[in-house]
């Protein structure tokens, strides 16, 4: 495992990067502690979460997956060896969130509502990396790559980043990052942020993943020469690139199998690109799921990459991913891919 540097915070993350939405849900506390005590083994130092995990999100689950790093952070003693990321939700319906608000923002008040109840459920005094899951202005996001303008505006930036330099100057959080945002966002946020003397966004979680490379039209300059440091989360694009669903498969247990949300990678070219992906792995000899987190991690502009497991084996196998170094012969086949099925999963 490598470790490279969360924007200018000093701090090294590992390149892999582990997402624990599952915990909770389709994945028991003793499962999710077992893949906190692996990943921690393999050198795995960074752990992601969410105040609405696990997915799907549901009033009578919320707050499971926090609760269940929280108990493992407890009983290994081990807060100061892990980076513990978790988000606090953007604009939306989610009500059951918060006590009494009508709708969920990004208010000073409500920020600070959730950020204490992350820290109870983590069982920790402080939250390493707090990130917006997505804006609190209205937008259009996982849905598609073309602008739709909505009417409307989020909170003021400057308010929002108040609200988290007092967080930091009380020191319940150390870093701040964005999530799901676009380029104006993130400008915008690192602008405030100077100007203001506020904390400024380390980085951004975005989708990034061989199906959806649109993080390379105008963010990936931005991540670069800003030092806000990308973690990629779906690198499988949620299982597809493993190939699991090839064919018409649909494996007992799976996401795709419990919950019906994955419409974006069943449509217009999304197929064909995932077929032709894991053609290319298999025509190389390797497993489709680690070329495709290996494709992910081997970005210059990315710092690390959020995998999600459910099972052991899987875990395995894609933290054994890290060790593999793509030949230009498999990148030329996966650009030409890329060409011939420009980001149909966005
Ligand atoms: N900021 C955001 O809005 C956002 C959004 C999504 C995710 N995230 C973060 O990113 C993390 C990872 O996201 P993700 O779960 O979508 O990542 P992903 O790597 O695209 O998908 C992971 C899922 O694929 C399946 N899988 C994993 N390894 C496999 C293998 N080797 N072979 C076959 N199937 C395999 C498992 O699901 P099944 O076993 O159910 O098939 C697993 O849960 C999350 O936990 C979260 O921390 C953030």
């Amino acid at each position: 495992m490598d470790y490279r540097a969360l924007g200018r915070t000093g701090v090294k993350v590992s390149r892999l990067c582990l997402g624990t939405m599952t915990f909770g849900e389709q994945n028991s506390e003793a499962e999710g502690h077992a893949q906190m005590d692996y990943a921690l083994d393999r050198g795995i130092n960074f752990f992601d979460a969410a105040e609405i995990y696990p997915i799907p999100p549901k009033p009578e689950t919320q707050g499971r997956t926090e609760a269940i790093i929280g108990t493992w952070l407890a009983a290994r003693k081990s807060r100061d060896k892990v980076v513990v990321a978790t988000k606090v939700a953007g604009r939306g319906k989610m009500i059951w969130l918060r006590k009494n608000e009508p709708a969920t923002r990004q208010s000073p008040g409500q920020i600070m509502e959730a950020v204490e109840a992350s820290l109870k459920r983590l069982k920790t005094d402080h939250i390493d990396l707090y990130q917006l899951h997505w804006p609190d202005r209205p937008m259009r996001i996982f849905e598609g790559l073309d602008y739709l303008h909505l009417e409307g505006e989020g909170h003021p930036i400057g308010d929002i980043l108040g609200a988290f330099g007092k967080l930091v100057s009380d020191g319940k959080v150390r870093f701040i990052g964005l999530s799901n945002e676009t380029p104006w966002g993130v400008m915008s946020f690192l602008t405030a942020a100077e100007q203001r003397g506020l904390p400024r966004a380390a980085s951004i979680q975005n989708a990034y993943n061989l199906v959806n490379r649109s993080f390379e039209i105008g963010l990936s300059e931005v991540a670069y020469r800003e030092e806000v440091s990308l973690l990629a989360y779906s690198p499988l694009g949620q299982g597809y690139l493993s190939g699991k669903y090839e064919g018409g498969a649909l494996p007992p247990g799976s996401r795709k199998a419990l919950f019906a949300r994955l419409g974006r990678y069943e449509k217009g070219n999304g197929p064909k690109a995932i077929s032709a992906y894991i053609e290319v792995a298999r025509r190389h000899g390797l497993d489709p799921a680690q070329m495709a987190i290996a494709f992910a991690a081997s970005r210059p502009f990315v710092t690390s990459t959020i995998i999600g497991a459910t099972t052991m084996d899987q875990l395995k196998t894609d933290i054994a991913a890290a060790d593999l170094t793509l030949s230009d012969a498999v990148l030329a086949d996966i650009e030409q891919v890329h060409l011939d099925y420009p980001n149909p999963c966005p």
